[in-house]
């Protein structure tokens, strides 16, 4: 999309005017002579590749940045260093990329933060329970429940939902589905639909082609910072289109060899798990095997994996490495879980204390330092060798491996914490939604380089409800329903439809 000409005049039904925005971090241009407009009451996508710019420009257009240069124009005014507070009140609401939470409140309070009913000064507390509780109803959100022990996808759940009902005239949304469900994501884009009716114009930022053709009326495109095209009319694109107006390129999509289990020699067997949310009789996994964990939430899926690596205390239940270990009881702890070789990617990034203000290499091998994670042993001479190798491999952007994490862009971060978990060479790496937050291109390199993993011998589960990404990289799937192993699917059978069916009858 070219920039557009200064008029005196803004169009009516032009909402927000970027205007050759800049934004500097030292001597870096996360953003450079950026400009594009966006129409009332349409949802415009915001795309590019990992680090391209997009929380960075959001975060100009929230008040939440400062921009380097240029001017922003909102409903024909210009609303340079405008602070979170003034644009909320003028009616622009930012939901950003991690979820923003007050872990001491209630959930019900957070939801209203900032729009808490008042009355002369006075936080009107009936209303706000009455209001949080209509909210919330029909969601699995206990309205006063303390925030702090909320799940990601209800955590993420409150942000949007605070967004929702503000009342705002212009509605960002910085990745939202990533922490979404299957529903959670449906739910959602009827809600959008509803409110592009009434007039909200929303911005929306993902990774996955088949939302912003679901979506978005229009996309504007990212890369290394400055604008790289656009589309008025998203309708008439295909996902080949939008792939390589985000890479510049074709993208090549990964796909793994299925190797047939059958044939494959047993590694592990995990026997007879008995917890308050998963029931599990046996389960094998073979030597180089990359297995599929699927289901709604609650399905059992990540509980079963929480299990294996010791963050849910289990009541019984087995697991025996066939290499030499003998049968031992699940660990109890991440710390056991580690000493005997399973590694565990959270899907919840900076809870699990992955994102700090440490340098990337360090960040890398902390696992291996066993210092903020708590378990595993010291393992410091291979730190530099450990950090660089994946530093590399990742394609981790980012001005050198001294960088602190922080400062990343949310996709760049989730490469240093998968790379932090492959790097302690595990004999069973369990994966949590690994390429969360990832670009598309990106994402081909990670499966590759978990593929690369099992060529090695080690195993992998992925839990996922990402059925492509289970589709391009799993030997076979297991879908969970109530706790329980409710399907299998290996080889041929493994089609995104069978694994969308199967998750919704599980
Ligand atoms: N405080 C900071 N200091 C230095 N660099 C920063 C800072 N904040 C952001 N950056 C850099 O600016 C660039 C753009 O980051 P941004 O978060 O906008 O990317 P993004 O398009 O949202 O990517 P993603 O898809 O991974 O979320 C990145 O290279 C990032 O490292
Ligand atoms: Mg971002």
């Amino acid at each position: 999309m070219p920039a557009e000409p200064k008029t005196a005049t803004t169009p009516p039904d032009e909402i927000f005017r970027i205007e050759q925005v800049g934004k500097r971090y030292g001597n870096f241009d996360a953003l450079s002579d950026v400009s594009f407009s966006i129409r009332r009451g349409t949802i415009h996508g915001l795309l590019g590749e990992n680090g391209a710019g997009k929380s960075t420009l959001v975060g100009i257009i929230s008040g939440q940045k400062t921009a380097t240069s240029g001017h922003v124009q909102f409903d024909g005014e210009r609303i340079d260093a405008k602070d979170v507070r003034t644009m909320e009140n003028a009616g622009v609401f930012l939901v950003t990329q991690e979820p923003m939470i007050i872990d001491h409140l209630s959930a019900a309070e957070n939801l209203m933060l900032g729009i808490w009913p008042q009355s002369r000064g006075f936080v009107r507390w009936r209303k706000l329970r009455a209001d949080a509780d209509r909210m919330l109803a029909g969601t699995e959100i206990n309205p006063a429940m303390q925030a702090g022990s909320l799940d990601a996808v209800a955590r993420r759940k409150l942000n949007i939902l605070r967004a929702m009902f503000s009342g705002g005239k212009v509605i960002i949304l910085d990745e939202p589905t990533a922490a979404l469900t299957v529903d959670g994501r449906k739910q959602l884009f009827d809600f959008m639909r509803r409110l592009k009716g009434e007039g909200v114009t929303f911005i929306f930022i993902s990774h996955y082609n088949d939302e912003i053709l679901d979506i978005c009326d229009s996309v504007s495109v990212l890369r290394d910072g400055k604008l790289a095209g656009g589309s008025d009319d998203v309708s008439a694109m295909t996902s080949e289109q939008l792939s390589e107006l985000v890479l510049g390129r074709g993208l090549k999509l990964f796909q793994r060899k299925r190797r047939d289990v059958a044939a494959m020699p047993v590694a592990i067997t995990i026997s007879n798990i008995r917890s308050s949310h998963v029931n599990l009789d046996q389960l094998e996994i073979h030597k180089g095997e990359i297995l599929g964990f699927t289901g709604l939430p609650g399905a059992g899926a990540k509980e079963l994996a929480r299990c294996l690596f010791g963050l849910v205390p289990s009541g019984s239940g087995t697991i025996r490495f066939h290499d030499g270990d003998d049968t031992a009881a699940l660990p109890q702890s991440p710390a056991e879980a580690f000493k005997r070789g399973i590694a565990f990617l959270s899907d919840d990034r900076r809870r699990d204390g992955a994102v700090s203000q440490m340098a990337i290499g360090r960040n890398i091998s902390l696992s291996s330092l066993a210092t903020v994670s708590r378990w595993g042993f010291l393992n410091r001479a291979a730190e530099a060798h450990l950090s660089a190798r994946y530093f590399a491999s990742m394609g981790i952007k980012a001005a050198s491996a001294e960088a602190a994490v922080d400062t990343l862009s949310g996709g760049n971060q989730q490469k240093v914490c998968l790379g932090r978990v492959m790097a302690t060479d595990p004999r069973l790496l369990i994966l949590d939604e690994p390429t969360r937050g990832i670009d598309v291109g990106v994402k081909q390199d990670v499966l590759q380089i978990i593929d690369d993993l099992t060529a090695q011998g080690v195993c992998v589960i992925i839990v996922s409800t990402d059925t492509d990404e289970l589709f391009r990289a799993a030997d076979r799937v297991c879908v969970f329903g109530g706790g329980q192993l409710r399907r299998e699917f290996r080889g041929a059978e493994i089609t995104i439809d069978t694994l969308r069916d199967s998750m919704g009858e599980a």
